[in-house]
């Protein structure tokens, strides 16, 4: 079978399909804050609204919120797969003969309960009141809990593609948008059992399956994907994950002194701040998270890291769960460049190509060099002496 060099895994691995993924100018890309998702579900209504109101449409939620630990859409879809992997091995490896990626189709019951587990903690609460101050430390409670959206993550080495045996599933040359022909399709379902975050979806009334789209006509037009411009929490960033330090002017206008996108700089950048969703499973999802830091490391470490030593050698910290906790730090205390950055979030409908953050205020210009934020910012925090708190 062939290789291809997985930079997620910093190694090689088998993908079953002769299209090699080009590092091409342009590819759909975002970042997700998880520590500012409330949980609203803005995102999933935008996009079901838009996109899945249909017959046979009714349990696609191409956009939908977990509550983590124990929510899941369908139900328990990670772990079901995780539990089937080998250590060290990606979906493909996994495959067995005949397959291109291991993985399975969920039954009915699994679409069920699209919210199952929200707001139920991990932990519990300790007898007596949790906000008594004259508890001992080691009896306060060690809940948490967060919320994961979760999208289809238009991957590089993506799985529904290499698996339709129709070859009904494309990958855009023009944005890495992958999508699905309908036309083409004959309802084989391969896509909907390969997918690791099952995204293609069967539609049972037309006979073919359906797959995230990307939001490209909002793309084409210069526009961010519709989760991202309604999300309240302001918790998402959209544009070319390939942008990186090298590249030239968007249009020729040199007033756009940086070349880097923002979403490149925080996924790709040394500060490494935003992490891809299992990126054991192999498929390289260009979806990335700012991890929430108030859950320990050690559940993070599973969802946000590969278990490879090649990646580990990578990262500044000796073991994974020290990497998450350095990216947790990172997250809670930004830098005053990442600082920055975070005021592009929510900024704007339009598709922010490239950015500056200069001294106290971060600038951003579209594809055609034309800016569209202009926002100043500031970090420090005065702390006024004496008392904070009487018994007045
Ligand atoms: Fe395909 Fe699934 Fe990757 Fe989306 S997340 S590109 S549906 S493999
Ligand atoms: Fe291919 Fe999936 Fe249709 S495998 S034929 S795109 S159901």
């Amino acid at each position: 079978m062939p290789e291809t060099y997985n930079p997620q895994l910093g190694r090689e691995h088998s993908y079953p399909y002769e299209h090699r993924e080009e590092e091409r100018d342009w590819h759909w890309g975002m970042i997700i804050n998880i520590n500012r998702c409330i949980n609203c579900n803005t995102c999933s209504f935008a996009c079901k609204s838009t996109w899945t109101s249909g017959e046979g449409e009714e349990y696609m939620w191409w956009m939908n919120v977990e509550t983590e630990p124990y929510g899941g859409y369908p139900m328990g879809w990670d772990m079901r797969l995780l539990d089937d992997l080998g250590e060290n091995e990606t979906i493909f490896e996994a495959a067995e003969d005949g397959e291109a990626a291991k993985g399975y189709i969920a039954q009915k019951e699994e679409w069920e309960y699209p919210a199952l587990g929200d707001d139920q903690v991990h932990g519990e609460y300790p007898t007596g009141d949790v906000v008594e101050s004259d508890l001992e430390e080691d009896e306060y409670h060690d809940m948490w809990q967060f919320y994961l959206p979760r999208l289809c993550n238009h991957c590089k080495n993506p799985a529904c593609l290499a698996a339709c045996p129709r070859k009904a599933i494309y990958k855009r040359e023009e944005d890495g948008i992958v999508l699905l022909d309908q036309e083409r399709c004959r309802g084989y379902r391969k896509c909907v059992k390969s997918c690791p975050y099952h995204k293609p979806m069967y539609n049972p009334e037309t006979g073919v399956s359906e797959k995230p789209v990307g939001c490209f006509p909002r793309i084409e037009e210069g526009n961010v994907p519709r989760c991202v411009s309604s999300c309240i929490g302001k918790t998402r960033l959209h544009g070319n994950i390939n942008r990186g330090p090298d590249a030239g002017h968007p249009g020729g206008n040199t007033s756009a002194a940086a070349g880097r996108s923002p979403v490149n700089y925080l996924a790709k950048s040394d500060e490494k701040i935003a992490l891809p969703l299992y990126p054991q499973f192999g498929t390289r999802p260009q979806v990335f998270y700012m991890p929430p830091y108030h859950v320990p490391p050690e559940f993070l470490t599973q969802m946000f890291t590969p278990n490879t030593e090649d990646k580990q050698n990578e990262w500044p910290g000796s073991t994974f769960e020290e990497s998450v906790k350095i990216v947790q730090d990172r997250v809670r205390n930004p830098s005053h460049h990442t600082l920055g950055i975070l005021q592009l979030f929510g900024a704007t409908t339009r598709l922010i190509e490239t950015y500056t953050v200069k001294e106290h205020r971060v600038k951003g210009w579209d594809r055609k060099g034309n800016k569209v934020v202009d926002i100043p910012f500031e970090e420090e925090m005065e702390v006024r002496e004496g008392e904070m708190w009487t018994n007045q």
